[in-house]
């Protein structure tokens, strides 16, 4: 889950490219480098400010491809950063994805004597690719990829035709941006917001030929495609950090504007009704579901954990949760009145995608919520509902997780009126709560100066064990994966009901407890739980409703939330968990926008 950027036109390539590498540092950040033929190759280890220190202001070329690196083949090394090139040194390619039979080939290039000298498999393409060309670039990368196995996103370049790039997608996003100045290309379209809103997205196995004044798309067998120039919804300022110090700070402070904008429009809460727009083609299929798959990864696993607790709950109808990486190697996909809902982020993430595509070639309706618009996962499913949270750059998942979260709420409201499980009354209840929450969670966020204290205090310990019961039960998983994520602490996470088998061994004196413990219909039994660990002498910060005066006697810190509706209720107490993550990962000056050995969006197995 590499970034690629490319630019061709009529500027000095250089200093855009490396604007464009530092809008795509989510995706990876263990070394990066720039071609600008026939003028320069520069590679660093490190994040991108490592490579810009070794170009030069003046570089002249306006043409170039960039490249920021998650390593998947060989150490995050110099050596192994992109560009890589072919023997000759004229050609040079950049690569998102995995090329899955690069040891074949590279046996195919040593039989030709043409060695490789990094660990990396991308470097076998450039080298497969040179060793086919004979004039024409686009047809040597054509035939190249004819011989390929795996994902990709590329962009390739020649000192013999600087004018040129080829582009190809197979798997791994890209999408060209239409500038007045030229031509641009890149993994993700918010980092061509800066010169462009007019993109056209490549799909799989399109190879697109793009010179400053053209570009041509064709098959990779070189049938001629159409595909429509759109415009990106987001502007540039949305991608900025404006005046916070952390992208994850301010999309954590983004939360009552994103769940405005992801309930505008979709609630009528008198009749006590939700419109999905999205859905509404496929709602007569959704409403004689016997069963409804969903199907996440990391963060977006969690959120759909919590949407099977309101979904059963409140819309009667029977959920099964899926890892995306263990779903798609499933066989005997089970079929009748069965749907997969994907739920994503970044619409990008591999595991995800192939278990989308696996239920499509089961025959079974495909469904989405998806944060990106225009991303691979949201073209691929029949239908489905974007989040409308804006871009989320920090690696760590926050308003996008609250935003699917709260798209949860309104399908089990859809869905519950639809097949009658949730009456109008419940219903109107639930939505009220839902227009209600944004201006709660403003207030609430008026002052965390709590959080950011009892932060200082976890930041030194070396465990930590997150406890929840019913919808709070993934949420202690959330939560303790942003603490991983943020901090590098060991954390666990567990239903409450569940330490007494086993897990509670592990807590002693410096194995704090983190406790959901709101005021729902479980508060006893999470007290009583709390009790369990307190007896074990573990240090315990609970989350607790404003006002709880038994918790406060029993555990060591509180943080307090407001009380809301319980399908409501986890959006809000996830607030903290996520702020807690955050200041202790500032506490341990740890970069928590990039965290180490991590990537916003998983484009490989
Ligand atoms: C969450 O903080 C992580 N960035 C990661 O677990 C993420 O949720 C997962 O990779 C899924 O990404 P997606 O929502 O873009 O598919």
């Amino acid at each position: 889950m590499c970034g690629i950027f490319g630019y061709v036109g009529t500027k000095n390539a250089a200093p855009i490219l490396l604007e464009g590498l530092r809008q795509l540092e989510y995706r990876g950040y263990d070394s990066a480098g720039i071609f600008v033929p026939g003028h320069a190759l520069v590679k660093a280890a490190g994040p991108i400010v490592n490579l810009a220190a070794k170009i030069p202001d003046d570089l002249p070329g306006t043409t170039g491809i960039a490249h920021t690196r998650w390593a998947t083949h060989g150490p995050p090394t110099e050596r192994n950063a992109h560009p890589h090139t072919d023997a000759s040194g004229r050609i040079a390619i950049v690569h998102n994805g995995i090329i899955e039979n690069y040891r074949e080939l590279k046996e195919v290039l040593s039989a030709q004597e043409i060695p490789c000298n990094t660990d990396t498999d991308t470097e076998v393409l450039a080298k497969l690719i040179g060793s086919l060309y004979t004039g024409d670039l686009a047809k040597a990368v054509q035939t190249a990829l004819q011989r390929v196995r795996g994902t990709y996103g590329l962009m390739v370049s020649t000192a013999d035709d600087p004018g040129t790039i080829i582009v190809a997608s197979m798997g791994s996003p890209v999408v060209i941006g239409l500038s007045a100045d030229g031509h641009l290309v890149s993994s993700d379209p918010s980092a061509l917001l800066a010169h462009t809103k007019d993109v056209v997205y490549l799909k799989d196995g399109d190879l697109a030929v793009v010179t400053r004044d053209s570009y041509t798309i064709t098959t990779v067998a070189g049938k001629p495609v159409d595909r429509a120039a759109e415009v990106i919804q987001w502007d540039a300022e949305s991608v900025q950090k404006q005046g916070y110090e952390h992208f994850m700070l301010k999309e954590i402070h983004e939360a009552a504007e994103v769940i405005k904008n992801t309930t505008r429009g979709r609630i009528i809460a008198k009749e006590g009704k939700v419109k999905l727009g999205g859905l509404e083609a496929v709602l007569d299929q959704i409403k004689d579901l016997d069963r409804l798959v969903i199907v996440g990864c990391g963060s977006a696993y969690y959120a759909a954990q919590v949407g099977r607790y309101t979904l059963e709950e409140y819309a009667g109808i029977p959920i099964e949760v899926e890892l995306g990486s263990e779903y798609r190697y499933k066989n005997n996909l089970q079929t009748g009145k069965t749907a997969v809902l994907a739920v994503t982020q970044s619409g990008e993430t591999a595991d995800t995608l192939a278990s989308i595509r696996k239920a499509k070639a089961a025959g079974l309706l495909t469904l989405g919520i998806v944060n990106t618009v225009g991303s691979t996962i949201a073209r691929e499913t029949d239908a489905g509902v974007h989040n409308h949270a804006g871009p989320e750059i920090a690696v760590a998942s926050t308003k996008a997780f609250l935003s699917q979260l709260t798209v949860f709420v309104l399908l089990t409201v859809l869905i519950g009126r639809e097949n009658g499980a949730l009456s109008t009354a419940d219903a109107s209840e639930i939505l009220a709560g839902l227009e209600a929450l944004p201006t709660i969670i403003d207030s609430y966020l008026q002052d965390v100066s709590a959080i950011e204290a009892i932060a200082k205090k976890y930041s030194t310990y070396n465990h930590a064990m997150f406890i929840g019961r019913k919808f709070h039960t993934p949420i202690a998983y959330e939560g303790s994966l942003k603490l991983k994520e943020c901090t590098y602490i060991h954390a666990e996470a567990y239903a409450g009901g569940e330490l007494k088998h086993g897990s509670i061994a592990l807590i002693d004196t410096d194995f704090p407890v983190i406790a959901l413990v709101p005021q729902d219909d479980v508060y006893e039994k999470m007290i009583s739980n709390v009790e369990e660990v307190k007896a074990r002498l573990a240090p315990v910060l609970a989350i607790a409703t404003e006002g709880d005066q038994q918790i406060a006697e029993i555990a060591d810190d509180v943080l307090y939330v407001p009380l809301v509706h319980p399908v409501l209720q986890p959006i809000i107490t996830t607030i903290p968990l996520q702020l807690l993550a955050y200041n202790v990962g500032v506490a341990k000056g740890i970069n928590v926008d990039r965290p180490r050995n991590l990537a916003k969006s998983v484009t490989v197995e």
